[in-house]
C-alpha cells in the first residue's frame, strides 16, 4: 500500500481555497533565523530596528519562554506582525510542540490575526512525517478560512533520536517544508548524550593519536565535532528533497570563537544558517554564512573560463571540470543572494 499521496495530489491545496502549495521554494536569503522573546516588551519596541538587521526574525512561543507568558508571548508576536512591516525580512515563530496545551492557540490565533505576514512556522520536537501532516491539514484549512494567499512553511527542528530516525521521511513529508534545524540541546537529552551544553565540542569528545617512538610518552588528543554526524544526516536528507537545512543555537555567548567554528564547520558541510540567540551571534551568522570573498572570486574565474559549464580546464595549477563548475556555481549563487541584502559584501565580491 502505497504511504505517501501520488504525485498529482502532493502539490494540490490540502483545502479548499487554500493556496497552492511551492514547487520550489522562494529564493530568500537566510543566513540567521534571529529569536526574540515576543513577551518582552522592550525588546518589542525596537524590533524594526532589531528586524533590519537580520535576514529573519522568528517570534519564540516554545522553550525559554516562561509558563506564566505564553499567553503575552503570542499577543506579542501578533501585535509585532499586525504594527509592522518587515519589509524583504522573513518573519517566522517558533510554536510550542504539538503534545502541549497552547499549540492550537499558537497556530488558529497567528495564523487568524496575521497569516499574510507570516513566512515560516518552525515545529519543534518533530519524530516523523505524522507530525508535519498534522500541521499541514490544520494550516491549509486556516489559510482557506482566513484568506492567505501564500502558503505558510514549516521548518521542522531535528531534536529527538526518533527524529532523526526519521529524517529523510520528514524531509519528503509535504511540499510546505521549507527546512530544517538542529537542535542539539534537546537532541542531547533524547539520546541520553553526557553533556549540558547548548551546542558546541566537548572537551572530552575526540580522538587520542597513536603511540610515537617514544613508546606514548607524548600522544595528542584531537577534538572532535560531536554533531558532524547529525549534521551530515540532515543535510543529505533536505538537499534531496530541495529543502534547507541549518544549524541551530549556540548556547555559549561568551565563547564567539566557538560559536563561529561550530557555524563554520555546518556551512562548509551545507548548511544554509544558524540561529542567532544573542545580537553577538548576528555578526557571527553573516561572517560565516555569506561566502569568503576570495572564493568567490576563485569561483568566478571558474565560471568565466568555462561558459557552458563542460570540459576541463587548469587554473592556478588546479583542474576543474563539469564538478567544479558546480561547486562554482553554488558559491558565485550564494554571493550574488548576499549582494542583495549587503552592499559592503556585494562590492567585495564585485560581481
Ligand atoms: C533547540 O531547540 C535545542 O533544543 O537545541
Ligand atoms: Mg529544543
Amino acid at each position: 500500500m502505497a504511504s505517501t499521496r501520488t504525485p498529482a495530489k502532493h502539490f494540490s491545496p490540502l483545502a479548499i481555497g487554500a493556496p497552492e502549495p511551492y514547487r520550489a521554494l522562494p529564493v530568500k536569503l537566510e543566513r540567521m533565523i534571529h529569536f526574540i522573546p515576543p513577551h518582552n516588551d522592550k525588546i518589542r519596541a525596537k524590533i524594526k530596528d532589531i528586524a533590519s538587521q537580520v535576514d529573519v526574525i522568528l517570534g519564540n512561543l516554545e522553550d525559554a519562554v516562561p509558563l506564566d507568558q505564553k499567553e503575552n508571548a503570542r499577543k506579542g508576536f501578533i501585535e509585532m506582525l499586525t504594527q509592522n512591516d518587515f519589509g524583504t525580512t522573513g518573519v517566522w515563530t517558533r510554536i510550542n510542540c504539538l503534545n502541549s496545551p497552547w499549540v492550537l492557540d499558537d497556530v488558529t490565533e497567528v495564523v487568524a490575526a496575521a497569516g499574510n505576514k507570516l513566512d515560516v512556522i518552525m515545529l519543534p520536537k518533530v519524530e516523523g512525517p505524522w507530525d508535519i501532516h498534522y500541521l499541514d491539514q490544520l494550516l491549509a484549512q486556516l489559510e482557506a478560512r482566513h484568506g492567505v494567499t501564500k502558503p505558510i512553511l514549516i521548518h521542522a527542528i531535528l531534536e529527538t533520536a526518533e527524529g532523526v530516525n526519521n529524517v529523510e521521511a520528514i524531509a519528503a513529508s509535504s511540499p510546505r517544508m521549507h527546512g530544517m534545524s538542529l537542535g542539539p540541546a534537546d537532541l542531547a537529552a533524547s539520546r541520553g548524550m553526557k553533556t549540558t551544553r547548548v551546542g558546541g565540542g566537548h572537551p572530552d569528545y575526540g580522538v587520542l593519536a597513536d603511540a610515537g617512538k617514544d613508546g606514548g610518552a607524548q600522544r595528542n588528543f584531537y577534538q572532535q565535532d560531536l554533531w558532524h554526524y547529525t549534521v551530515g544526516k540532515m543535510v543529505d536528507a533536505c538537499l534531496a528533497y530541495g529543502l534547507k537545512p541549518f544549524y541551530g543555537p549556540f548556547g555559549d555567548f561568551s565563547d564567539s570563537a566557538a560559536c563561529e567554528a561550530q557555524f563554520r564547520n555546518a556551512f562548509l558541510q551545507g548548511c544554509l544558517g544558524a540561529w542567532s540567540l544573542h545580537p553577538t551571534q548576528i555578526d557571527i551568522a553573516k561572517r560565516v554564512f555569506s561566502p569568503d570573498v576570495n572564493e568567490v572570486k576563485f569561483a568566478k574565474r571558474i565560471l568565466d573560463a568555462m561558459p557552458d559549464g563542460t570540459g576541463a580546464v587548469m587554473i592556478d595549477g588546479k583542474m576543474q571540470d563539469d564538478a567544479t563548475w558546480k561547486q562554482a556555481k553554488v558559491i558565485v549563487d550564494l554571493a550574488k543572494l548576499v549582494a542583495t541584502k549587503d552592499p559592503e559584501r556585494a562590492a567585495a565580491f564585485g560581481l
